[in-house]
């Protein structure tokens, strides 16, 4: 019986899980496709600018660099110099990391 348990709730938590995991991408690529696909096309195509590390260093200090590199832009440097930006960081980088370009892997999220 004690077994039969574990196992159960084992088998919960992994469900749970993979859901939390999923849900980060899927917020990701709901504010990707809001705030950069007017420029950078869809999530694939925009994902794939960058390797999955190459992501990380785009995003570290507070995404410093891909600020920088919106700055001269009116329309986008608004967007980054915003309140809205620092929100959905976080989750834009699990979206764009989760399917970077040496990544193999394609949007399964719904
Ligand atoms: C209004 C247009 C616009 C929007 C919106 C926009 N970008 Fe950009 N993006 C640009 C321009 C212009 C460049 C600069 C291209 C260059 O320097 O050659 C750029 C460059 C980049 C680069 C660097 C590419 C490289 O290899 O140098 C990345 C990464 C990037 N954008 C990601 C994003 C992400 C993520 C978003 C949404 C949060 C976004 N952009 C929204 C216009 C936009």
């Amino acid at each position: 019986m004690g077994k039969t348990r574990l196992y159960i709730a084992a088998l919960i938590l992994g469900v749970m899980s993979a859901t939390v995991a999923c849900a980060g991408v899927e917020d990701g690529q709901k504010i990707y496709l809001k705030a950069c696909k007017s420029c950078h096309g869809n999530g694939v195509k925009g994902a794939a600018m960058a390797t999955q590390n190459g992501w990380d260093k785009w995003f570290e200090k507070d995404a410093v660099a891909l600020v920088e590199k919106h700055k001269s832009d009116a329309k986008s440097a608004a967007y980054f110099g915003g309140p809205s930006f620092k929100n959905q960081m976080q989750d834009l980088h699990e979206f764009l990391k989760e399917y970077g370009s040496d990544s193999g892997n394609v949007p399964a999220c719904g």
